[in-house]
């Protein structure tokens, strides 16, 4: 088994402690100078980023709209900081909560085209709270296979009968949904725009089949926020926001922060606010990040040039990529994914382009297929994305030709 392989294995000791011993992948990558993870990055984030003194060209984070350092933003942060201090250290149930949360909640409610929201710590905190509260161990949940490993953590943790369909496949849905028993209570739970391909959902054809099979829709628009109709996401995309059920988004992408929130009908957000264990049981999201996303989602709203920006880049580097030769997954979103013949190549690609000042995202299984993830930003110059361009083109393993297809990898 190759150390690439072995890294998504946890052996199966009856002594739990030598699981840490015999987890040995990571340290083989590192001693062959191919450990991707954990890299320490100097200073802010923005189109470019710091390691070892250098620059690089970040091409691999979600800060779709540039406003990590947004001097609105930074000024809130602050300004919120003095105001109520570096943490409520408890629940928003009990002492953690502010006026500042409720303001957060109220405009996203009404950015997002739903009657309620709630704001949780984490959007990862979030699609656990909200799907282990909604589901119980009778009902049935159909998830789209590429969903966020947060919806389907949520989804274990319900207890309900987890079913999948493949990947965007309307008619696949449609067969799952149909072998449901007629008694069991459904919910079909998709991204608006999936994280490592960077399609958008076919969310019309979804709406149909929960209208035509009785199931209720989870929609998490992470990556659609700030990005879709101008910022306002995948559900506003499609005119299709009143037969989504319920919207998740996080803060850590297009809002610059950190955070999470669920928007729907009054009664449901009231029933999550009571009963959602990742709300009630961990402490706030703190002041300064909730008056970050605030600002940032008060820029977003005045300004839907930023989102039309985003995209732009990103059609910029696609067209740039294709005419250069270099193979990439089709997308319509700031995520462009570009495939590697295998995990090996993945790692080795990655590196060299780090050494070139570009600074993408491996992939590997069982996350997904080997491949690397690049992402951009509305503030990327185009001379940055040139020099993106002009990197990816260099890479032999990435490159449109015979032996470049790829090795069917099975992912979990
Ligand atoms: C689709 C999706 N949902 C949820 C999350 C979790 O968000 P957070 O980083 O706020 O925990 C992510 C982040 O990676 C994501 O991509």
């Amino acid at each position: 088994m190759s150390a690439i392989q072995a890294l998504s294995q946890r052996g199966n000791p009856t002594d739990l402690y030598s699981r840490f011993s015999s987890f040995t992948a990571a340290r083989d990558l590192m001693a062959a100078d191919l450990y991707p993870f954990f890299l320490p990055l100097e200073g802010g984030e923005g189109p470019t980023v710091r390691r070892d003194g250098r620059t690089l060209i970040m091409c691999g984070s979600n800060n779709y709209l540039g406003l990590t350092g947004h001097p609105e933003v930074l000024a809130a942060a602050r300004s919120a900081l003095d105001r109520y201090g570096s943490s409520r250290t408890g629940s928003r149930f009990l002492n953690g909560n502010t006026d500042l949360h409720q303001e957060l909640e109220a405009e996203l409610a009404d950015y997002l085209g739903k009657p309620a929201a709630l704001v949780m710590s984490t959007g990862y905190q979030t699609n656990l709270g909200v799907l282990g509260t909604v589901l119980t161990p009778r009902d049935y949940v159909v998830l789209d296979r590429s969903a966020h490993a947060s919806l389907l953590d949520g989804c274990r943790l319900s207890g309900a009968k987890v079913r999948w369909f493949p990947h965007n496949d309307p008619e696949g849905l449609r067969r799952t949904l149909e072998r449901i028993p007629d008694e069991a209570g459904r919910l079909v739970v998709v991204d608006g725009v999936y994280s490592m391909e960077g399609d958008v959902c076919d969310l019309p054809a979804v709406v149909k089949m929960c209208s035509a099979y009785g199931a209720r829709l989870l929609l998490d628009d992470a990556h659609g926020l700030g990005v879709l109709a101008e910022g306002r996401g995948t559900a506003a995309h499609f005119g299709l926001t009143d037969e989504v059920d319920l919207i998740t988004v996080t803060f850590s992408k297009s809002l610059a922060s950190l955070g999470g929130a669920v928007a729907g009908s009054e009664e449901a957000i009231h029933y999550l606010r009571h009963h959602a264990r990742s709300l009630m049981f961990s402490a706030s999201t703190t002041p300064t990040n909730a008056a970050a996303a605030l600002a940032a989602l008060r820029l977003l709203r005045a300004r839907p040039e930023l989102a039309t920006a985003v995209q732009a880049n990103a059609a910029y580097v696609r067209r740039g990529l294709a005419e250069a030769g270099v193979r990439s997954t089709p997308s319509s979103t700031p995520i462009v994914s570009l495939p590697t013949p295998g995990a090996l190549e993945t790692l080795t690609t990655w590196q060299r382009l780090l050494h070139d000042g570009v600074y993408v995202n491996p992939v590997l299984p069982p996350a997904a297929e080997p491949r690397l993830r690049t992402s951009y930003m509305a503030s990327h110059t185009l001379d940055q994305l040139d020099r993106v361009v002009e990197a990816c083109a260099a890479q032999d393993a990435l490159l449109e030709r015979p032996g470049n297809e790829g090795r069917s990898v099975s992912v979990a």
